[in-house]
């Protein structure tokens, strides 16, 4: 199951890049004039350099183009495969994941749409077709979940759509197994009810949708635009809300080696020197400290004593939407908290702001950190002096027409973990 959930996923990225590279001609050039270097392409293109070489990465990941010793592209499954693919699909883009206007607006396009799923689009390969699938499907599947409609509860399953979508989904939910029993009470099978269940694994790329929308843009136009920000500083390249709830329903697993060293430092004694606060530079949506909290209340000798030896959990992202939603899920649990806007690569500033919230003892607090290894300052070790700044970790590139030069490896840097670990360590958890 997770790796057809990982087709859906690569698919509903890759399909709109083929889509903007056929427009702009990127198949026809190399049938005709390949096999061509990756400059060539750009020149003959106008294409932008860098993220013309992720999409020549991806479409050769996929056996779409091949690549020779040489470095050239040719058309491999592209020139088969790419006339399969209604260029209409990319309409599914315009719609905010979870928008329920989706429902309405594109019923009819879904009528048209499950008849050829379930033939597999004319492609022998199931795996490319599941690609295709996957930007039917994760639009399709966050709009129902946005309305409710795939809870066990909502019986029977579907009922408040209208007709012929309902029927047509039911059609082709059936034909996937995620549904049988009989037609006026269908009911989800164990497969479907294990997607349904863990549809937020799709929800970062869901999360993509506004990015994925602006790719000819991306690849040939003015890449800044897609990155702009609005008046309220909100990131219009993807929806956040959505990408933290779904980054932390990812990362609850890897969470529980978290827990024998919380374990240690929330057992040992005298309480005095144990931290007053844990702090998480990059909070998300709150769930790490939401779970550290509740492990040290639940299973240390510090929980036994939290009337008297209080701990407040201190959210820091630089990101205001995360920063609420993290606000809200901790107060929603009943955890003390504060949360306050920070970035990765300026703990001065932080300490500042932290002072002015009226923690002063900054050396009370725990650091920890999770899955933040993107956008933040790298160190490069330089010299018996210690160590010293290297320049950001470009992610901030994505937006550069060009391509970025080689960078120093976005491995945890010891850096910036020597920073933030003064006083108790800095337990971090981190997947690349
Ligand atoms: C994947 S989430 C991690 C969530 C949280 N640590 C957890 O595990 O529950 C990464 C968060 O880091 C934030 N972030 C990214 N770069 C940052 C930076 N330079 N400084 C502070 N926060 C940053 C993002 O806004 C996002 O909310």
């Amino acid at each position: 199951m997770l790796n057809l959930v990982n087709r859906y996923a690569h698919g509903f990225v890759a399909v709109p890049v083929i889509l903007a590279a056929q427009e702009r001609g990127l198949f026809e050039l190399l049938e005709s004039r390949g096999p061509l270097s990756e400059d060539a392409i750009r020149l003959s293109l106008d294409a932008n350099g860098g993220p013309l070489r992720v999409a020549l990465r991806l479409l050769r990941s996929l056996h779409w183009l091949s690549r020779d010793d040489e470095g050239r592209y040719a058309p491999a499954k592209a020139a088969a495969m790419r006339r399969h693919i209604p260029r209409e699909l990319l309409e599914l883009y315009r719609f905010p994941a979870g928008s329920p206007q989706l429902l309405s607006d594109a019923a009819q396009r879904y009528c048209e749409w499950t008849p050829l799923s379930r033939r597999r689009w004319g492609l022998d390969d199931e795996r490319d077709a599941d690609l295709i699938d996957g930007v039917l499907l994760i639009p399709l599947l966050f709009a129902l979940r946005g309305q409710g409609l795939l809870e066990e509860a909502s019986q029977p399953l579907l009922a408040p759509l209208p007709q012929p979508l309902r029927g047509a989904l039911l059609d082709l939910f059936r034909a996937k197994g995620w549904i049988d029993g009989e037609s006026d009470k269908p009911a989800w099978t164990e497969v479907g009810r294990h997607l349904v269940e863990r549809m937020l694994v799709l929800g970062v790329t869901a999360s993509y949708t506004p990015l994925l929308a602006r790719l000819p843009q991306l690849l040939f136009g003015d890449p800044r635009a897609v990155f702009e920000h609005t008046a309220m500083d909100a990131e219009t390249h993807l929806d956040r809300s959505l990408n933290v709830i779904a980054s932390g329903f990812q990362h609850e697993k890897f969470f529980q080696d978290f827990d024998a060293a919380i374990q240690a430092i929330f057992d040992r004694q005298p309480f005095e020197q144990q931290p007053a606060y844990v702090a998480d530079m990059g909070s998300g949506d709150g769930t790490l400290l939401r779970r550290i909290y509740r492990h040290v209340a639940e299973h240390t000798a510090r929980g036994q004593v939290l009337d008297r030896y209080p701990l407040t959990m201190i959210g820091i992202d630089y990101n205001m939407e995360a920063l609420e939603v993290a606000a809200a899920n901790l107060r929603a649990d009943g955890v003390p908290h504060r949360v306050v806007q920070g970035d990765v690569g300026d703990p001065q500033k932080l300490e500042r702001d932290l002072q002015a919230l009226g923690i002063a003892d900054c050396e009370n607090i725990l650091h920890v950190r999770s899955f933040l290894d993107h956008d933040r300052p790298c160190f490069r070790p330089p010299s018996r002096n210690g160590w010293r700044p290297a320049g950001r970790f470009p992610t901030k590139a994505c937006s550069s027409p060009t391509t970025v030069p080689p960078s120093p490896p976005p491995t945890p840097s010891k850096g910036c973990t020597n920073t933030w670990s003064a006083g108790h360590g800095c337990p971090a958890a981190t997947a690349c």
